[in-house]
């Protein structure tokens, strides 16, 4: 079987900067209390009603495709991540064909929703494809628009002041050196907390987990009447009852654990060692949780990318951006061992080993 590598990387965030102090001017928040705990200073907002998840996701792809050597026309299919799509339906991945100009190629396109370890995810799928022979250059993409979906009250702020937009992507080709590209990839969900990170409404559930609802999340106001529809309610919207929720400590707990977990399962398929990574880019969720699995894996700060403090968590695009930014800054070369790890709503946790 053929290897697979990561041909071109590239990467969008929006040009509007959303400062901690800019939130408090909206919500009951203090910028050391965001700083203390997440980490971050700033975040990008896109612009309403110009940009969305599929516009940064092309804008990204389109350095992709050029790093990678390739004209979009080339690409013979899409993984898209997002929890942010344009839509409801139909998914970004078709969207972003017709946003590159490619559609006359009638290549496949594939939505992805894995939330935070969508991107990983999407790439395990991409080096599946490429190595088996099937395609020879996969975009593989992870964007996100959260800013048009966050609850700016204060009811809100724990999980608002997190989030922020953009986008990053890759192209993978068959790698032609066959000790270098993507080594591993592993992937993991366990759905008993599913609401202990989730944005339920609207959505088709109908009342039927409401038992898990009650027993996993303190949503913040009466989770009485929670009952799902496929569409928003007049009662979903008295009650503001149509924003994510997120149980912070839990989720906290769970990614300190399973982060190192998928990371050493990698390593270790492969005879390698925590020391032996060049450069770790964790899904940014939290500079705390980062701070921990760095000091976990016993990794010096150069070995570990962090960029959350400038750009928030941006869920599916986090990995690929700091990934694309690790990268132009001459901290993955050629040769290195790169480790991409992350962990999200679902659970669902992922990590893949990469000979740069
Ligand atoms: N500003 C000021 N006060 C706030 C804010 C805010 N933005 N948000 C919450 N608070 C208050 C709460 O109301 C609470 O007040 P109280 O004590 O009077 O009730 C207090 O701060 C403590 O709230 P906690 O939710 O217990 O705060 P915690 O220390 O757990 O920090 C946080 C919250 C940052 C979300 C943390 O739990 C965390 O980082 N968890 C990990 C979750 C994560 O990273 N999610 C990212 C998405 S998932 C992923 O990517 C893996």
């Amino acid at each position: 079987m053929n290897r697979s590598k990561i041909a071109g990387i590239g990467y969008y965030v929006p040009e509007r900067v959303v400062t901690n102090d800019d939130l408090t001017k909206v919500m009951d928040t203090t910028d050391e209390w965001i700083q203390e705990r997440t980490g971050i200073r700033e975040r990008r907002y896109g612009k309403k009603h110009e940009e969305t998840t599929t516009t940064m996701a092309a804008a990204a792809a389109r350095i992709a495709c050029e790093r990678a050597g390739i004209q979009p026309q080339e690409i013979d299919f899409i993984v898209f991540a997002t929890l942010s799509p344009d839509y409801y339906f139909p998914g970004c991945g078709v969207l972003l064909q017709r946003e590159l100009g490619i559609t006359s190629q009638e290549a496949g396109a594939l939505d992805i929703r894995n939330q935070c370890s969508g991107f990983v995810y999407a790439l395990s799928i991409a080096d599946q494809f490429v190595k088996t022979g099937m395609y020879k250059n996969v975009l593989v993409v992870g964007s996100e628009m959260h800013s048009m979906g966050l609850d700016f009250s204060t009811r809100g702020r724990n999980v608002t002041v997190i989030f922020g937009d953009g986008a990053g992507a890759v192209v993978v080709q068959p790698s032609d050196d066959p000790n270098r590209g993507i080594l591993t990839t592993k992937l993991h969900s366990n759905g008993t907390y599913a609401e202990k990170l989730a944005f339920i409404n609207p959505g088709a559930h109908g009342g039927y987990h409401k038992q898990h609802m009650d027993e996993q999340v303190d949503f913040g106001y009466p989770p009485t009447d929670t009952y799902g529809e496929i569409f928003i309610t007049p009662k979903m919207i008295s009650e503001g009852n149509y924003y994510p929720n997120m149980e912070g400590q839990f989720v906290f707990k769970m990614a300190v654990s399973k982060f190192p977990e998928v990371i050493h399962e990698a390593l270790k398929e492969q005879g390698l060692e925590a020391s032996d990574i060049n450069m770790l880019i964790p899904h940014q969720a939290n500079l705390r949780i980062s701070q921990f699995v760095q000091k976990t894996l016993r990794l010096r700060d150069d070995q570990v990318w962090n960029n959350i403090q400038k750009y928030g968590n941006t869920t599916a695009a986090s990995v690929p951006i700091a990934l694309c930014e690790a990268w132009e800054a001459g901290k993955v070369k050629d040769g290195d061992l790169v480790c991409l790890a992350a962990f999200g709503s679902g659970f669902t946790w992922a990590s893949a080993l990469i000979r740069w």
